[in-house]
């Protein structure tokens, strides 16, 4: 009797084991597409050979194939076989962080100098806002962002997941085309005191609407005025205007304000390093001290996600940024890689004017970096995807990196196609 009951238990405790098991992920459902990387996958999937991918913001050459820089060929020569594999500290490569922060804050900052900077390597911008977003929740618990509308996507996923409530503020003005920069210095002014406000640095992202010169001081002199903090995201440094140092006016004119800021940086767009997973967090501190404490904090979140960067393509940054000839060559190709974008809008506006469009679309040439935020409805842009095998996102967003001079003239007959009757 004692042992058929004991059976019995022994049974049933497998069997709830064996049901709850098997239950864990009942009510998992399928997370939806992302809205960017999702059109790459609808694309790859799609045999027609007349498909054309202007979604992701990844440079192509001008026959639409993925480009490595010369540069960075000629650092992987340098550092084959060279080193080892050792992890790099938990803040990454020393040398890599320096020099990407001399890029971001000028060669000769008196801050750099000073020490004022904490900065760690980060996962590309993406792991450079998480980071940021984590540490602000951290020892901001209370806080928000204010995140500009519209903005690349991810921003909203990276400070939901990190917890952080969000706010937004007037940005594009969809009638002109243009920032919206009367709603934007507004929402500034009507933020509670002290918020968090994300900046795009340069060649905004999705709309490719900058302020200008003149705009961004006054919009640094707002922020001042109410002790926001500004967060700047300068995923495309180069792209904008080609020329790496311009790109920084921005964050120059806040320096020279006398803010303290956090900035995320990237490789992905301006090396090429997409895959290489390369970037940087930096946070402008009062003083040295603070700048010791605050960095060591950034490690404290970056140890237990990752332990510590890869090194990989931090060690092509550093090889690169280290070498004078590297150098030079590097900021010749990305300005080539900015002029073929600009070639490339003057194209398709030329093409849709010359079809006889009805529309104005002086916006392509005004705006600037890698996207053209067209201002085609989601109903447009499926049917570009679905007649003419075009795939870009839902917001209208052209990604001009993937606009070449064999297809320029196909997406400009089909951009009029579907939007001549609008
Ligand atoms: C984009 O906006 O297309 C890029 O920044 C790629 C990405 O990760 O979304």
């Amino acid at each position: 009797m004692a042992l058929s009951r004991k059976l019995f238990q022994h049974r049933s405790s497998v069997s709830v084991f064996g049901a709850r098991s098997m239950s864990w992920w009942r009510s998992v459902e399928p997370a939806p597409k992302d809205p960017i990387l999702g059109v790459t996958e609808a694309f790859l999937a799609d045999p027609s050979p007349e498909k054309i991918n202007v979604g992701v913001g990844a440079y192509r050459d001008d026959k639409g194939k993925p480009v490595v820089l010369e540069c960075v060929r000629e650092a992987e020569r340098r550092i084959a076989g060279n080193l080892n594999m050792e992890y790099l500290p938990m803040g990454g490569s020393v040398n890599m962080v320096e020099e990407t922060l001399k890029l971001a804050y000028g060669e000769n900052s008196e801050l750099i100098k000073d020490k004022r900077i904490a900065a760690v390597q980060a996962l590309s911008g993406t792991g450079a806002c998480r980071l940021f977003a984590d540490f602000q929740k951290r020892f901001c618990p209370d806080s928000q962002i204010y995140i500009p509308v519209p903005t690349w996507a991810n921003h909203h996923n990276i400070w939901r997941d990190a917890h952080v409530p969000q706010k937004t503020f007037h940005y594009y003005h969809p009638q002109s085309k243009g920032l919206d920069f009367a709603g934007l210095v507004d929402d500034i002014k009507n933020a509670p005191n002290g918020s968090f406000f994300l900046l795009h640095a340069c060649a905004h992202n999705p709309t490719g609407v900058d302020p200008s010169e003149e705009q961004w001081k006054e919009i640094s002199k707002k922020i001042k005025e109410k002790g926001h903090f500004p967060f700047f995201d300068m995923a495309y440094q180069g792209f904008a205007s080609g020329d790496p140092e311009r790109d920084a006016k921005a964050i120059r004119i806040f320096l020279e304000d006398g803010h303290l800021l956090g900035i995320a940086q990237s490789y992905a767009k301006n090396m090429g390093l997409y895959g290489q997973r390369v970037g940087c967090l930096s946070v402008l501190c009062e003083d040295e001290k603070q700048a010791v404490a605050v960095k060591s904090q950034l490690q404290m979140l970056a140890r237990p996600m990752y332990s510590n960067p890869p090194v990989h393509g931090a060690l092509i940054v550093s090889t690169i940024l280290g070498d004078p000839d590297l150098k030079k060559l590097w900021l010749k190709e990305v300005k080539g890689m900015a002029d073929r974008i600009i070639g490339m809008r003057t194209a398709l506006r030329e093409n849709l004017e010359k079809l006889g469009s009805p529309l104005s679309w002086e916006h392509i040439t005004n705006q600037i970096g890698m996207f053209c935020y067209s201002g085609m409805t989601p109903e447009q842009v499926d049917r570009l995807t679905n007649e003419f095998h075009i795939y870009m996102t839902r917001n209208g967003r052209i990604s001009m990196a993937g606009v070449t001079t064999g297809n320029v003239g196909y997406l400009a007959n089909a951009v009029h196609e579907v939007t001549k009757s609008a």
